[in-house]
């Protein structure tokens, strides 16, 4: 009897012991507690799972990444039903204000903008200001740097650079005679074109 307690014991100790020395963060990233979990754990398969949307994994930089599936604008469900895949990678994570700091994104999200519902999500980007504009990208032969033009690095090339504008602001403003339009996209977070890093919040 004695000895069936004690083996009980030392399996409840090591089971403890297992869990905790599973590392629940990636080597340089935020602690992870419910309801985000860590995805790919070699070592834990059966703790592999978790609250679907929640899962983060390391990168081979020790990084935290967060990706996020989001559908197509409703316009193009007729075209595709493909989920778009963007990757954040994690600095902080505040579980009292259930907010995300983003300290890159993985990816080129401004061309991503026309075609995906960025609002279908469970994260949204916090934005200071309660701020949603439409913006107008802009694709230009010269290199411009008004302060209201954002540049967007990861759809220009060394001939063509291609700025976002508030909408507002193009219509009266810009004389970008060196510039052709390329779309215009509603309801835009001010805070996804001014500031990376950025707080993606819980909703
Ligand atoms: C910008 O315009 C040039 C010339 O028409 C074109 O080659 C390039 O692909 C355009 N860039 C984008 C991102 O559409």
């Amino acid at each position: 009897m004695m000895m069936i307690s004690y083996l009980i014991r030392l399996i409840i100790l090591a089971a403890f012991a297992a869990l905790g020395s599973s590392s629940n963060n990636c080597p340089h990233g935020p602690k992870i507690r419910f309801p985000f979990w860590l995805k790919d754990q070699q070592h834990h398969p059966e703790h592999s799972s978790g609250y679907p949307g929640f899962g983060l994994s390391c990168t081979q930089t020790d990084d935290t990444v967060l990706e996020l599936l989001f559908p197509p604008k409703a316009s193009l469900l007729s075209q595709t039903k493909l989920l778009f895949s963007v990757k954040f990678v994690i600095k902080e994570i505040d579980y009292k204000l259930q907010s995300l700091l983003v300290s890159t994104v993985d990816g080129c999200l401004p061309a991503l903008l026309p075609n995906i519902d960025l609002f279908a999500s469970p994260f949204h980007f916090q934005d200071a200001y309660g701020q949603y504009d439409e913006y107008t990208y802009f694709n230009c032969s010269t290199t411009r740097s008004d302060y209201y033009l954002n540049h967007i690095h990861c759809l220009s090339t060394p001939s063509y650079q291609v700025y976002a504008v508030q909408s507002s602001i193009e219509a009266f403003s810009i004389p970008l005679f060196s510039c052709t339009k390329m779309f215009q996209i509603p309801s835009v977070p001010f805070a996804l074109f001014h500031f990376i890093p950025t707080l993606l919040e819980l909703v």
